[in-house]
């Protein structure tokens, strides 16, 4: 028989709720089997019959799904430590890509560093976020910009999740920059798609990704990576309306992207397409940060379409070097006016969308047991607090 385990007395915030609150859960119990979730319930209602099953007594902390970041750029090689201060002296992200620095500088350094090293240097990323409760990353290429290391870079993303317990999706972002020795027409037609066919026949994607940006891709040449997608059958999504509003936002709606991120730009009728197409806003406040960028996402008419909306670190060397989730939740708050509970389900429930997965970012029976208890009084401690990481014990296939 699998094993089984009672997670007793805990407040159990299972976001599984839709009207924005926790769906708290006081004094609860998980029975978890195996590697899914077999019941949720009262402490007082556990079923006597599993009297012999081991316990765990959460003594009131919190227990979560484990906390999913659904946009990140974690493999890659080298730093642009340079750039930050750059921008301390008034140099823009569009300056800084246009003088050659930006994306393309992180991929001369992606294509130089071998595998075992891209590997090792991603590992230490994934374990930080590890320590925070993160059970569920995704990760892009997009700093190969050529096909070996495009597939290099998504190879160590697999890697990742055999190395580590935690699960890794993958996107492909070979849309991501235009490399310096070609115009961006052939680069799509010549590079990238090809790249994509060999990604996905080894097994590599299990989404495509582009930028749809004046400095990257505009929404014709994107369109036709997602036509590649779509022939594929592999599903989509954008980083859109970032510095400008170039009709990204629509684009991913049109395909029925899993997510459109960033989003600062987009307006009331990008909100209007994307919860047509069930489209999640992934909000990305480190890059806003970074970037030193002062339009906010239209969060309002996110929540009067009722746009699903997710939050992620964006992890990357140049425009958000952040390597925390609970800080990002901090400053979807603190900058983008989240509440406490929609930052909690921007990084479960939500980001479980984000990625296509329908198997977790919720506490309830069937789902994966990957479970972050917290040593906390409040779900909005997660929120409020930084700097700070109550993480107390974290469960991934039912395993702490
Ligand atoms: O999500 N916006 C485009 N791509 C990344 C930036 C990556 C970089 O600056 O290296 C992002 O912010
Ligand atoms: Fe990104």
């Amino acid at each position: 028989m699998a094993d089984r385990l009672l997670i007793t007395h805990a407040s159990i915030a299972g976001v599984g709720e839709l009207d924005g609150g926790y769906g708290l859960l006081h004094d609860g119990a998980v029975l978890i089997d195996g590697d899914r979730i077999g019941w949720v319930g009262h402490t007082r209602d556990i079923d006597p019959a599993l009297g012999g099953v081991r316990r765990v007594d959460a003594d009131g902390c919190l227990l979560t799904p484990v906390l999913i970041d659904c946009h990140t750029h974690i493999v890659h090689g080298g730093n642009r430590a340079r750039e930050f201060e750059m921008r301390l002296t008034g140099a823009s992200y569009e300056d800084i890509a246009r003088a050659g620095g930006g994306i393309v500088s992180t991929v001369t350094a992606t294509r130089e560093t071998d595998e075992a090293t891209l590997l090792s240097e991603a590992l230490k990323r994934t374990d930080s976020l590890i320590a925070e409760g993160v059970g569920v990353i995704e990760v892009k290429s997009g700093y190969g910009l050529d096909l070996d290391t495009e597939l290099k870079m998504l190879r160590v993303a697999r890697a990742i999740g055999r190395a580590r317990p935690v699960r890794i999706i993958t996107s492909f972002l070979g849309a991501h920059a235009v490399p310096r020795d070609m115009d961006a027409d052939s680069y799509i037609d010549t590079v990238c798609i090809p790249a994509l066919e060999a990604a996905h026949s080894e097994g590599l994607v299990d989404a495509v990704d582009g930028f749809c940006e004046g400095i990257a891709f505009d929404a014709a040449q994107i369109a036709r990576v997602f036509d590649k997608a779509r022939q594929l059958e592999l599903p989509v999504k954008l980083h859109a309306e970032q510095l400008s509003n170039i009709g990204g936002a629509r684009l991913a709606a049109e395909y029925g992207a899993l997510s459109a991120d960033h989003v600062e730009y987009a307006d009331a009728k990008d909100a209007a397409a994307m919860a047509g197409a069930g489209t999640v806003a992934v909000l990305l406040p480190g890059a806003f940060y970074t970037l030193h960028e002062t339009q906010t996402p239209p969060v309002e008419s996110f929540r009067e379409y009722g746009v699903p909306m997710a939050v992620a670190t964006d992890w990357n060397p140049g425009s958000s070097p952040l390597g925390s989730l609970l800080l990002a939740m901090n400053m979807a708050c603190t900058l983008f006016g989240l509440t406490p509970a929609e930052a909690l389900a921007g990084t479960t429930r939500n980001a479980a969308r984000a990625l296509g997965l329908d198997d977790c970012g919720v506490v309830a029976p069937g789902m994966r047991a990957d479970l972050a208890l917290w040593d906390v009084g409040d779900p909005a401690e997660l929120s409020c607090c930084f700097g700070v990481n109550a993480l107390k014990a974290r469960f991934f296939g039912g395993r702490t």
